[in-house]
């Protein structure tokens, strides 16, 4: 079990006097999906220079007020992390691996010449909000609370160059599903037109302007009636890097596994950390290398590949069942759920939700 650090910020905490109401909650609560509804309170750190982190509350969810010069609004100096806290079988809270998502959320922040957070400060100030929102735990199956901890220049200048003023916001939004359609197994549109990172660039970062330039393939994936945009790399568009949200695996039939290697353009999950863990504690052989669209293809047809799935936080474990491109579709393994997916991902949901030993000290009991 993952322990808590002494914060170096002391929060204030403001009453919320018009909470919403328990129908609406309850009604919320009842069917969650992602993203669209959100609890009552938010945290809020200011970042100034030569003052560093100050100003940290707990309070009510309320509308920022910017100004139009705003840098964030030209510039898009943003960055953001995804993590849950889920309800525990002893009916507890916990958070799991929250220190990963601090230390990302630095990684991201020096990229964008962004100020550092303290790491336990990020994490105080996640566990404040989820104990000033306990009551916004949906009790559906998977569910939990999404955490979305952010920060972006709030100075107001027009010039090109790090803002000298930031703020950090956490906001929670109770989750279900992700995926809308609650199919066995998502289906896949690979992009050869557009590429989410290239060497150099933001790609390892999770800054808002990577998702800015995902959602046309997004949505030409949808248009086509898939579920995801799959992004190959920039440099040879042949090498199979990631989702515009989520990361890949492919399961052989000999029952070894591989993910795309963090070459720099793809984001480093936690979720794919955590299940390379889970992986090789199997007993299972996991490399970390490179798998292009032709191979794809070709171990579907073959039978070679017997599984693939998409993992992150908020997917958690998803199959994917169909790809396809240009050049036609192509189903993997039986087109449903696989064995071993099913299998990593009961062992890793299990973990999160405190109904498994944690071995390696990834779940933050909260009190
Ligand atoms: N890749 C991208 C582009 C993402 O946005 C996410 C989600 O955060 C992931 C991968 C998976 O990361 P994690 O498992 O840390 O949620
Ligand atoms: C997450 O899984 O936390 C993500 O950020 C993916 C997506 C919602 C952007």
């Amino acid at each position: 079990m993952a322990t808590l650090a002494e914060p170096t910020l002391q929060f204030t905490r403001e009453a919320h006097d018009t909470p919403q109401s328990a129908e609406a909650r309850t009604a919320i609560l009842a069917n969650p999906g992602f993203g669209t509804a959100y609890s009552d309170h938010m945290v809020s750190i200011d970042w100034t220079e030569g003052r560093g982190w100050h100003d940290a509350t707990v309070g009510p969810r309320r509308p920022l007020l910017l100004d139009p010069a705003c840098a964030v609004l030209h510039y898009a100096q943003e960055i953001f992390e995804g993590l849950k806290a889920y309800r525990q079988q002893d009916g507890g809270i916990a958070l799991f691996r929250p220190y990963a998502n601090a230390k990302r959320f630095n990684d991201s922040a020096r990229r964008l010449a962004m100020p550092e957070l303290p790491e336990e400060v990020f994490v105080e100030s996640v566990r404040q909000l989820v104990a000033a929102d306990q009551n916004w735990f949906p009790e559906v199956e998977g569910g939990s609370l999404y955490l979305r901890p952010f920060m972006f220049a709030s100075e107001a200048f027009l010039g090109v160059r790090p803002a000298r003023q930031y703020k950090y916001l956490v906001i929670a939004s109770p989750a279900g599903n992700y995926f809308k359609s609650g199919a066995p197994a998502v289906s896949i549109w690979v992009s050869r037109d557009y590429t989410r990172a290239a060497p150099g660039g933001t790609g390892a970062a999770k800054c808002g302007g990577n998702y800015a330039a995902s959602l046309v393939p997004q949505a030409e994936a949808i248009a086509r009636g898939h579920d995801q945009v799959a992004f190959l790399d920039a440099a040879e568009h042949k090498w199979v890097e990631e989702l515009g949200g989520m990361n890949l695996y492919f399961v052989f039939d000999d029952g070894s596994l591989v993910t795309p290697a963090l070459t720099g353009t793809i984001l480093p999950g936690i979720t794919r950390d955590s299940l390379l863990n889970l992986a090789r504690d199997e007993g299972l052989t996991v490399r970390e290398d490179r798998y292009s669209l032709d191979q794809w293809r070709a171990d579907s047809a073959s039978g070679r590949l017997v599984e693939c799935f998409a993992c992150g936080t908020a997917a958690v474990v998803t199959p994917v069942g169909k790809v396809a491109d240009y050049e036609g579709e192509f189903t993997v393994g039986s087109g449903g759920p696989g064995q071993l997916t099913q299998k990593l991902k009961n062992r890793l949901v299990a973990i999160q939700r405190g109904e498994a030993p944690d071995p390696h000290g990834w779940v933050l009991k909260l009190d």
